[in-house]
């Protein structure tokens, strides 16, 4: 399905059962919905369940590929208004994280709660800024290919390419459909958000903090960073998995999902 949102062609997926809580599944950088579908069958039996392409990602418009991380949060709340949503658990990888984090900075009273999944809320630093330059610059130079192997090695765990190479293959090809634009424009969108730590303390529903064990992106420090700061919050670590550890874990990834998910249905 597609909605127009901010003059962008928006793909979702909207399945469950809609008059339960609903859950919007985010996904990370540079990929797809596509990444939540083994998560998305597992919550549709007692959720209302939302996957969609953010802008310059998947099936979703590209635009003119100038943008700022704010737009990818104007673009969730564009999305939850047109399909007539006030309040819903938000559960984001990496990048999708960093969505969730700021959407409920800006909108605490439309979230129910967080599931913060191998992300965290620190901005960029100088160090990241300048990898950001980098990556465009292999992008503009070298083109998507080139930047997707780089990409692929940071992200997975070393053994998840024995492990589970039908997973590295499946994330290879929603990175390889995306165009260089909007891989660009995330990218500088990326290297110049804000910082939500400071928001942290104040996040007041249930929050769960999921981590690969092996996640050299958005490590395990900086999920435990974010669980000492947000109250009661939840976090296990899982084992086995780099940056992408619903795919590359789904086994423990899945229970720990479905425990948490349980609190928001009666
Ligand atoms: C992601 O998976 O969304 C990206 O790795 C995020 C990032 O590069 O900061």
């Amino acid at each position: 399905m597609e909605a127009l949102v901010k003059g962008l062609k928006l793909f979702y997926t909207d399945s469950g059962k809609s008059n339960a809580p609903a859950i919007v599944l985010i996904h990370g950088f540079p990929f797809d919905r596509t990444m939540w579908q083994e998560q998305a069958a597992l919550l549709e039996p007692s959720f209302r369940v939302i996957t969609y392409d953010q802008r310059g990602h998947g099936q979703s418009d590209v635009g003119d590929g100038q943008y700022l991380f704010e737009f990818f949060v104007d673009d969730l709340f564009g999305l939850l208004d047109v399909l007539r949503i006030d309040r819903v658990i938000l559960c984001g990888l990496s990048m999708g994280g960093y969505v969730a984090l700021r959407a409920i900075e800006r909108c605490p009273e439309r979230i129910l709660g967080l599931i913060l999944c191998d992300t965290r809320s620190e901005a960029e630093t100088d160090e990241g800024k300048l990898k950001r330059a980098a990556a465009v610059h292999t992008v503009q130079d070298k083109g998507v290919p080139a930047f997707a192997e780089g990409f692929l090695k940071a992200a997975f765990a070393p053994a998840s390419f024995k492990e589970t190479p039908l997973v590295v293959e499946q994330i290879r090809k929603s990175i390889l459909e995306n165009s260089s634009r909007g891989i660009c424009g995330t990218l500088i969108a990326l290297a110049t958000r804000t910082d939500t730590t400071s928001f942290l303390p104040s996040i007041r529903v249930p929050s769960l903090i999921l981590v690969g064990e092996y996640d050299g992106i958005t490590p395990p420090s900086a999920a435990k960073a974010m669980h000492q700061r947000i109250p009661d919050s939840e976090m296990a670590i899982i084992p086995n998995a780099g940056h992408l550890s619903n795919l590359e874990n789904s086994l423990p990834f899945n229970s720990r999902l479905l425990e948490f998910a349980k609190k928001f249905i009666s």
